[in-house]
């Protein structure tokens, strides 16, 4: 049997059968080949797109800016699940998750570039449902809670009469939590509108090293309970990056919050941000107790909370899930490496973009 014909047999079957859309394109970005179903999503007909360029074809948002399939070819490296919109040729915007990675030939080189890609419209639609009944469920509660928390501290305050030590103990606690479940509902609620995609974008030039000075300044207090330092190196070929300040201010808070709180006393955390290419690279690194590599891979979940944090440290499981979110808002990606006992690295990868 000669074994590279049925490789390339079995690949052209799997191509044009796979449940997901495919296509692939030359060193130039034009389309070379167009499975059944990303015909399905897209519209178009193989023999309609062979030859032009793929932007041309999926008049995605990132056709125009950073292309990752460009990027692949140009860096010889894999984008694994990212989201976009396309533009069907019907003119509807379907939303779609795909990897793209450059193919090699013999030699290792560049001969082609490949793209997958997922119709996640029913996602989307699913997403926006429960997005939409967390939203209403923490607003509606809202006020109930505010207003126990007021009772408690009008009794407090001895404004119906004086009460006993045991009282006042029993109300402080019911103060303290109403304020913890007030909290958690202003985060869940600012979550849900960033992901709901309907914040306004603001996007203003920023010396990078300021306004992590500013944030560690905000956050020091904390640091200093724990007497733990936190040292910054923002490398001078950044300036200016171009960021959304009041969300992004609440990224840097989160993982400097929880750098602090899963740390030991008197250890060190620091913020590094560097220039690679077309990215900026920030590192948040701690020396604390690390997170359990069984954990690792749901900590950016809505409400996930790590067994290192569970009924020894409060949190709510929310911190990472609202990074994420702003971080993929600005086009970017965050990502986390731990080693437990030792200490965690937080990495945020954004776009630097010189002119907005
Ligand atoms: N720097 C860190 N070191 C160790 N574990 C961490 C660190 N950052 C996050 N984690 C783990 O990831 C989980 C999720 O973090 P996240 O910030 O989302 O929630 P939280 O800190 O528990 O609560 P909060 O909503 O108050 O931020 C934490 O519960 C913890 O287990
Ligand atoms: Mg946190």
């Amino acid at each position: 049997m000669n074994y590279k014909v049925s490789k390339r047999k079995l690949f052209d079957i799997i191509f044009k059968g796979l449940p997901i859309g495919c296509f692939l394109v030359d060193k130039e970005l034009r389309i070379i080949s167009f499975n059944d179903t990303a015909k399905r999503i897209t519209g178009w007909d193989e023999k309609e797109v062979i030859g032009k360029y793929c932007s041309d074809v999926l008049r995605s948002n990132l056709c125009k800016g950073q292309c990752p399939l460009k990027e692949s070819l140009q860096l010889k490296m894999s984008f694994i699940a990212r989201e976009a919109t396309i533009t069907t040729r019907f003119g509807e915007r379907v939303p779609i998750c795909f990897s793209s990675s450059a193919v090699f030939d013999d030699d290792g080189e560049v001969e082609a570039g490949i793209e997958i890609f997922r119709d996640m419209w029913d996602n989307k639609r699913l997403q926006t449902m429960r997005n939409r009944i967390m939203a209403l469920f923490a607003h509606d509660i809202k006020s109930p809670v505010a207003m126990v928390g007021g009772m408690a501290k009008r009794l407090l305050d001895e404004k119906v009469g004086p009460l006993n030590e045991k009282q006042k103990e029993y109300l402080e606690i019911i103060l303290k939590e109403s304020k913890a479940v007030e909290v958690l509902l202003n985060n869940l609620l600012e979550l849900l509108h960033i992901e709901s995609g309907r914040t306004e974008k603001r996007r203003e030039p920023t010396d990078l090293s300021t306004f992590i000075s500013d944030v560690i300044e905000e956050i020091r207090p904390k640091a200093k309970e724990r007497s733990i330092e936190i040292s910054s190196s923002v490398s001078k070929a950044v300036f200016p990056v171009y960021l959304d300040r009041i969300p992004m201010r609440r990224v840097f808070i989160n993982l400097l919050d929880n750098a602090i709180k899963y740390s030991r006393p008197n250890s060190i955390v620091s913020i590094d941000v560097e220039k690679k290419g077309e990215w900026l690279l920030i590192k948040v690194t701690d020396q604390g107790i690390g997170i359990p590599k069984e954990d690792l891979p749901y900590i950016f979940d809505y409400f996930y909370r790590g067994r290192n944090s569970k009924g020894k440290i409060h949190g709510t499981g929310i911190g990472l899930s609202s990074a994420r979110a702003i971080v993929e808002e600005h086009g970017g990606r965050i990502w986390a490496t731990s080693k437990e006992g030792q200490g965690t690295t937080f990495f945020i990868r954004l776009p630097y973009v010189p002119d907005p």
